[in-house]
């Protein structure tokens, strides 16, 4: 058995963030969201993992390594451009032969891991094994139709939707998907579409597998789901304070506070974790917040937000709310008259102030 993991693609939804990394690596809970999908990869037993990269796979290579820090081996396969999701496993064929293999979209995330879903996959041997969900906005996903538990049809986007059940980003292939690779032809957005090769699968009387999913999934491809997904993992995390922490503050909950970091006169309300070197003084950092490693919050509050890396949040009057912040921003106040804004911003980023 062979992992799959799909980390090529644009990531427009979440520019500009993904103007300069891949969207793959943009962190929940301080851990690139790609890293969760690698672990629940080893965690399945599966030691040979392939990773579909594209543009950004030069940061994607530095961020991961050849796979020994989990015990996996890594290649990487490169994709001269998105193509499709049927197009990654096209080109996977050299490094999966003929292999059962499980494909998982890098940008997923699953709370209660893939192994039973692979175990059931080699125990019941079908051609494919497919994972759904019921969802409020089925149009927004791959869609799956079944009749009496077995899959009929799949239909990629569909403008009405015959069903709620979406197809959720982990699949499980036979060697009988690279037949339905190459029988496919590209769709409405010029991609070869993975629910075309399953439904081809259907169309040649092989075996397709559902299986719901238990536990909750993302896609963490927009903001709110970021800030979703990020809530959900914060809320999992045992409390660990390892840095250093003051006596006139305040640790609630589940906190994490990595080693390195100092927290000084502030209230930190969990679940929420701030990353190593780390300096939060005089401020308050709220529950659903994820202080990435040498972030500065001073003076300020910070609330359900990400913060990357680097940044640093100063002196602000009003606390900051449902938000995602790239790495090394400055955000502080100026004392001066008259009082206004001043932004440098770059293309595609997004302010919004509550009055
Ligand atoms: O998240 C679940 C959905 O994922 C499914 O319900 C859909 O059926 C499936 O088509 C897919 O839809 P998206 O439109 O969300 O896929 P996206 O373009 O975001 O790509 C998913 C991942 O695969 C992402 O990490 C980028 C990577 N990718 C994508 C394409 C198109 C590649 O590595 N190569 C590609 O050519």
């Amino acid at each position: 058995m062979k992992g799959l993991i799909l980390s090529g693609g644009k990531g427009t939804r979440l520019r500009p963030l993904t103007y300069t990394s891949a969207k793959q690596l943009v962190p929940v809970a301080n851990k690139p969201v790609l890293f969760y999908g690698i672990e629940a990869i080893a965690a399945a037993g599966i030691r040979d993992i392939g990773i579909v990269v594209g543009d950004t796979q030069a940061e994607i290579r530095a961020a991961v390594g050849d796979g020994s820090r989990w015990g996996v081996r890594i290649e990487y396969i490169e994709q001269d451009a998105p193509r499709g999701l049927a197009h990654a496993v096209k080109i996977s064929r050299p490094f999966i032969g003929d292999d059962p293999f499980v494909m998982y979209l890098g940008d997923n995330l699953l709370n209660k891991g893939i192994t039973h879903f692979v175990e059931e996959f080699v125990r019941e041997k079908p051609a494919a094994q497919i994972l759904l969900t019921r969802v409020p906005d089925p149009q927004m996903f791959g869609v799956a139709e079944l009749d009496n538990g077995a899959v009929v049809r799949l239909v990629e986007k569909p403008k009405e939707p015959k069903s709620d059940l979406a197809l959720v980003g982990v699949y499980m292939f036979g060697p009988q998907v690279f037949e339905s690779v190459h029988n496919i032809t590209p769709s409405f957005r010029n991609e070869l579409e993975i629910t075309d090769a399953i439904q081809d699968l259907i169309d040649r009387g092989l075996t397709v597998r559902p299986h719901i999913v238990q536990g909750w999934w993302k896609d963490t491809g927009k903001l709110e789901d970021m800030l979703e997904a990020n809530r959900l993992i914060l809320d999992t995390l045992e409390r660990r304070v390892d840095g250093e922490v003051d006596a006139e503050s305040r640790i609630e909950g589940k906190v994490v506070v990595e080693a390195g970091a100092k927290v000084e006169r502030s209230v930190i309300r969990g679940p929420a974790i701030i990353g190593r070197g780390a300096q939060i003084a005089h401020a308050y950092v709220g529950p659903f917040t994820s202080i990435g490693a040498d972030v500065e919050i001073r003076d300020s509050e910070v609330e359900h937000s990400i913060v990357l890396e680097g940044s640093s949040i100063r002196d602000l009057a009003n606390r900051v709310i449902d938000s995602l912040i790239g790495r090394n921003v400055r955000i502080y106040r100026i004392p001066v008259k008259p009082s206004a804004y001043r932004f440098m911003l770059g293309d595609n980023s997004e302010v919004g102030i509550r009055w």
